[in-house]
This record gives C-alpha cells, sequence and structure tokens, in this order.
C-alpha cells in the first residue's frame, strides 16, 4: 500500500520549467545505441522507470549500459551480428509498454529466444499488435491465450522483408517492425493509417540507414533496408508529453504563464500545442533545430492563460497527442462549451483504461464528463472540488489529476491514489509543480 499524494488548489503558476528528457527517444536511442558496434553517448536520457528498465533490459541481453545520475549514458553494442545475446531470464518491462514492443523488433532478427514480460498493468496490454508482423517476418511469437504477455519471442536471421499495414497508428508497433527490418533479407515498409511520430526513422537516417519515406494524404508510407547501425552521440530534448501538464495548467486562468524551454517539437507529438492554441491560450514557440543531434525539433514554448472555449479532437490529430489528452481533459472542465474527444479507443489500451479512470476521477471532482467508447465528452466550464481520485497506478492519470487539484476551488486538498506513479516518466513532477505554483520556477 502506498500513501495518497495529497494536493491543495494553487492560486497562481508562473515560472519556468526545464522537463526531464524525452522518453520516447530515450527507449529508442538506447535500443538503436545497442544494436551498433561501439559506443553511443547521450545525454538528456529520461530519468524514469521506464527508460531504467529499457536499460536493465539491454544489460539483460548482454549490452553494456552505463546510466549516470545526470542523464548522460553510455551503450557500448557489440553488434551487428550478435547484438544481443540469451537472456538467463525473463526481461522485465515492468510498467513499460514502449520497452516491451520496441525490443521485441531486433529481438525477432537474433538467434535466441527471450521471454519478455511486465507488471499486471502491461500484462493487461494488446501485445498481438507486434506478434502478427514479426511472425510474418518469420520469428516465432507465444502470447497468452488472450494475446497478452508474457511475451516469448523466438528469432531467426534473416528475417524476411515485408509490408505491413497496422490496422492502428502505433509508433511502437512501427518502431519494432522498422528495427526487425534491419535485421531482414530485403527491404521492410510499414504503411500507417495516420502519421505517427517518426524518432526512430530519424534515429536510424542519423545511425546511416537508409529509410524511405512517402507521405501522401491519408497514408504514411516508411522504408527501411536492412543495414549495420552505427554508434551516435545524442542530445535528447526535453519531453513535451511531461512539459504538456504545466502548458495545460498555465492556459487554465487568465494571468497564469509557464515556459518549458528546449522541448523536442516532433510533428508527431506537437498536437497539443494546436490543441491549446484552438481552444485559446497563447502558445509561443521559440523552434530551433537540435544543434549537433538527430535533426528533432526543439524548441522553447510559453504557454499563457485566457478565457478558454471547448474544442473537438478526433481523427489524425488524435495519435499527435495521444499521451496528452487525459490533461487535455481537465484543461476541458474548465472551458466554455463542449469538448469533444473521438477516435480515441486506443486511450482504453494504455497503462490503465484512460477513459473510464479519468472519467470517474474527473466526476467525483465536479466535472461533466461523459466517456465514450472512443473518448470523452466533457462540458464546462466547472467549478472542480477537491476530492479522493484514483489514477489506477497510471502515471499521466496522476499527473493529470494533480493539474485538476491544482485547479479546484475551495477548503481542503485533494488525495491522489496511486500518485507514486509518476516515477514512470517524471519522478520530480510534484517539486517541479511546487515550486512554478510558488510562482519561483527553478
Ligand atoms: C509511444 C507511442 C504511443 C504512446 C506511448 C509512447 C512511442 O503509443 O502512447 O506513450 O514512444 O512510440 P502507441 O505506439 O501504442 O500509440
Amino acid at each position: 500500500m502506498t500513501t495518497p499524494v495529497a494536493l491543495s488548489p494553487i492560486s497562481r503558476l508562473d515560472g519556468e520549467v526545464r522537463v526531464p528528457g524525452d522518453k520516447s527517444i530515450s527507449h529508442r536511442a538506447l535500443i538503436i545505441g545497442a544494436l551498433a558496434r561501439g559506443r553511443t553517448y547521450l545525454s538528456g536520457l529520461a530519468p524514469g522507470d521506464d527508460v531504467a528498465h529499457t536499460a536493465s533490459c539491454l544489460e539483460a541481453c548482454g549490452v553494456y549500459v552505463r546510466v549516470h545520475a545526470d542523464g548522460r549514458a553510455m551503450v557500448e553494442g557489440s553488434g551487428p551480428e550478435l547484438a544481443l545475446s540469451q537472456p538467463r531470464g525473463p526481461l522485465d518491462c515492468a510498467n513499460s509498454g514502449s520497452t516491451m514492443r520496441m525490443l521485441s523488433g531486433p529481438l525477432a532478427g537474433h538467434p535466441i529466444t527471450a521471454v519478455l514480460d511486465g507488471d499486471a498493468s502491461l500484462r493487461r496490454r494488446p501485445m498481438r499488435r507486434i506478434a502478427a508482423p514479426l511472425e510474418e517476418m518469420g520469428a516465432e511469437v507465444h502470447l497468452s491465450p488472450a494475446g497478452t504477455a508474457p511475451i516469448t519471442v523466438a528469432g531467426r536471421r534473416p528475417l524476411r522483408g515485408i509490408t505491413f499495414e497496422p490496422p492502428v497508428a502505433s509508433a511502437q508497433v512501427k518502431t519494432a517492425v522498422l528495427l526487425a527490418g534491419l535485421f531482414a533479407d530485403g527491404p521492410t515498409t510499414v504503411v500507417e493509417p495516420a502519421p505517427t511520430r517518426d524518432h526512430t526513422e530519424r534515429l536510424l537516417e542519423l545511425c546511416g540507414i537508409e529509410v524511405i519515406r512517402e507521405v501522401t494524404p491519408g497514408e504514411d508510407r516508411v522504408t527501411v533496408r536492412p543495414g549495420a547501425v552505427q554508434p551516435f552521440g545524442l542530445r535528447i530534448p526535453g519531453d513535451l508529453s511531461s512539459a504538456a501538464f504545466f502548458l495545460c495548467l498555465a492556459a487554465a486562468r487568465p494571468g497564469w504563464r509557464v515556459l518549458c524551454p528546449g522541448v523536442g517539437l516532433n510533428p508527431g507529438r506537437d498536437g497539443v500545442l494546436k490543441v491549446l492554441g484552438a481552444m485559446g491560450a497563447s502558445v509561443a514557440v521559440d523552434a530551433r533545430e537540435l544543434a549537433g543531434g538527430v535533426g528533432e525539433p526543439v524548441g522553447d514554448v510559453e504557454v499563457r492563460g485566457a478565457a478558454l472555449c471547448g474544442t473537438r479532437i478526433a481523427g489524425a490529430l488524435v495519435p499527435r497527442l495521444i499521451d496528452e489528452l487525459p490533461v487535455i481533459a481537465v484543461l476541458a472542465t474548465q472551458a466554455e462549451g463542449i469538448t469533444e474527444i473521438r477516435d480515441a479507443a486506443e486511450l482504453r489500451a494504455k497503462e490503465s483504461d484512460r477513459i473510464a479512470d479519468l472519467a470517474a476521477g474527473l466526476n467525483l471532482m465536479g466535472a461533466s464528463c461523459e466517456a465514450l467508447a472512443d473518448g470523452l465528452v466533457i462540458e464546462g466550464p466547472t467549478r472542480l472540488r477537491s476530492a479522493a481520485v484514483d489514477a489506477a497506478g497510471d502515471h499521466r492519470l496522476a499527473m493529470a489529476f494533480a493539474v485538476a487539484a491544482s485547479l479546484a476551488t475551495g477548503a481542503g486538498s485533494a488525495q491522489i491514489d496511486g500518485a507514486e506513479s509518476v516515477a514512470i516518466s517524471y519522478p520530480g513532477f510534484f517539486e517541479d509543480l511546487a515550486s512554478l505554483s510558488a510562482g519561483r520556477g527553478h
């Protein structure tokens, strides 16, 4: 049992916060670095438990990984022939879907057998979406009868190059298939129904792999040719998904403000900025390329609060803000009118059922939030009140509820159960929230 975090409403948010390194890029940088022969040097590695588990799974496959407390890391791979060696026991991915899905790809291209397992939440998440393409490529993949972890991947070399059309837009699935494609006998293509974050493509290009992209309306096609990954150096930008909690909080009240310097602005991830603008907040982006890095766009983002209006989020915008939807829903409780979130059934297959658990918590706090099969309808503005809510052990729900608790009115404090889960992606979240809401920043 853990103690719920108590959080009282704040009266002002103003300041600057440097959020931790990007989690999506950190997983990929460690895995791709592990596939190279030689040393890859990283800085700004995401500090949370998820990325730590990618590092420890790689170590269990014989890769030398050194992670420093300040976010620097070094990965020394012995690839490409046998970059990953036979692990002695199951690979513990803990709560991290990214670790499990992305690592399955390169494991499928190694003549070893690995079992990937995780915690109760990860054991509920759908894994057929990676098993199907990896089997088509020639690996043997076993799942539980429900199509979930533990996953056994018996790899082979070479795999068959395939053209894969995933039924759901998922950057994790795309990554698994493209990384398996490095070990195939020919090109491997992923055709996505809607564009997703392209960190993997950018990193592979940096590492000397040929990546061919063909983007036409309604179809995003990416092909990799098999090849040997070169080691690289990378400064990982701040995580826009972590910044989103403060950006949305600042947006909620006229006179509030936050500046998040040096965050990643990958076009597959920046939907939250579009939505903040559409709702009426003032969003200023000072963008620049990441010097000497991977060609990821990066910049300083400042949001100032305003009287907000509801908005509609659906279609191809959804993958561009999938992780930000919980905090966007919180913000919608403060906006005039209806906010409708559709085409987001994927939210039910995240670390928790984010549609049901979010609606339950927000309604306990006084919101008007209806859960739909594929989204949420929120009517605002409502005066949120402090209540006891359950984040269901889901880091993004814990932080979204912390934003809601900060926006509550009246006496008392909200109790957030499962709030320790912030350690998954943002261990210093509550400290940063406290320093910003005191108007000090850091
Ligand atoms: C991620 C992709 C998204 C996202 C997850 C991180 C990634 O998941 O929700 O937090 O780094 O590729 P899906 O690939 O399942 O859409």
